[in-house]
């Protein structure tokens, strides 16, 4: 099996929640409206692996309503206690959490009727592992959603190149690692490896020019910042420079930041 020593180089718990929140405002809407297309409905059982504080996991909740069942499972027991903690407060008890990892949940085989994960693989060094893995948790005719990034695809217009260079840090961060942020356009490959062979895909860009959702990447960005420096591919001078341009950027409406593409791939089992 494979190991998770791919350390996760982004802000776990409260000081990560308001991005992950942020990432929901930038690309939630069409999450939930794929998921109601794959017919996910009350009574359902279905898990969201790598479920971060829970946002989507609490909506699936929402919709599968009590007599369903949702699973969310993270290895960060940081992310989970945000989790859990939101979904007492909204009182939701066919929603637990568990602290396990994609390449081996140990949740039942056979048994889900929806399996989803969004901005997980892309962070795991052998996304084909995790695809394997939730793809036997499915009973025959279950689906598997997996929502994921093309990093590279961030950029301005009118160009610029410090915000070009932020993105290029972020993708040889990612080299660093073993880890591919441009997963998204080449899902669809993983999960043939992963014996799913009837995928289909869609794409979303978000195209911004103002509000908060125009800044998420560049929040990603300065999270994972100190990784960066970590990893020698940066220093603090050039962060500083980097990070002003991109919060010039984020205040002068005239400039479109295109947001990562988010590759949406599913298949039946
Ligand atoms: C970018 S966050 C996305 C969270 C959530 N899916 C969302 O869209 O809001 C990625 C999550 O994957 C989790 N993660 C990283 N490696 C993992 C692994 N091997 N197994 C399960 N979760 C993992 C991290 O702890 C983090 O919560």
């Amino acid at each position: 099996m494979p190991s998770d020593n791919h350390e996760y180089v982004l802000v776990t718990g409260d000081a990560g929640a308001a991005r992950l929140a942020l990432l929901h405002d930038t690309y939630g809407t069409n999450t939930e409206s794929l998921l109601r297309e794959l017919g996910l409905t009350a009574g359902m059982r279905a898990a969201d692996l790598g479920c971060g504080t829970g946002t989507v996991s609490r909506w699936m909740a929402s919709i599968v309503g009590p007599s369903g069942e949702v699973v969310g499972a993270d290895v960060s027991a940081d992310q989970l206690e945000v989790a859990a903690r939101e979904a007492a407060r909204l009182g939701l008890p066919q929603l637990r959490h568990v602290q396990a990892s994609v390449y081996d949940t140990g949740l039942p085989r056979d048994h889900f009727d929806l399996v989803y994960c969004r901005f997980l693989l892309c962070h795991v060094g052998d996304p084909a592992a995790g695809v394997r893995e939730m793809r036997s948790m499915l009973r025959p005719g279950g689906v598997l959603l997996c929502e994921d990034v093309d990093v590279g695809s961030v950029e301005c217009d009118p160009p610029s190149p410090r915000y070009d260079r932020m993105r290029d840090i972020m993708l040889a961060l990612g080299r660093f690692r073993g880890v591919d942020y441009c997963l998204g356009p080449r899902l669809h490959r993983v999960f043939r490896e992963a014996g799913l062979a009837n995928t289909q895909v869609r794409i979303d860009q978000p195209v911004l020019s103002r509000g908060e959702p125009k800044r998420f990447w560049e929040y990603t960005f300065l999270e994972a910042a100190p990784a960066m420096l970590r990893a020698g591919l940066t220093d603090e001078s050039e962060l500083r420079e980097l990070a002003a341009e991109m919060a010039r950027v984020a205040k002068d409406e005239s400039v479109m930041v295109a947001q990562a593409k988010k590759v949406q791939v599913w298949a039946r089992r």
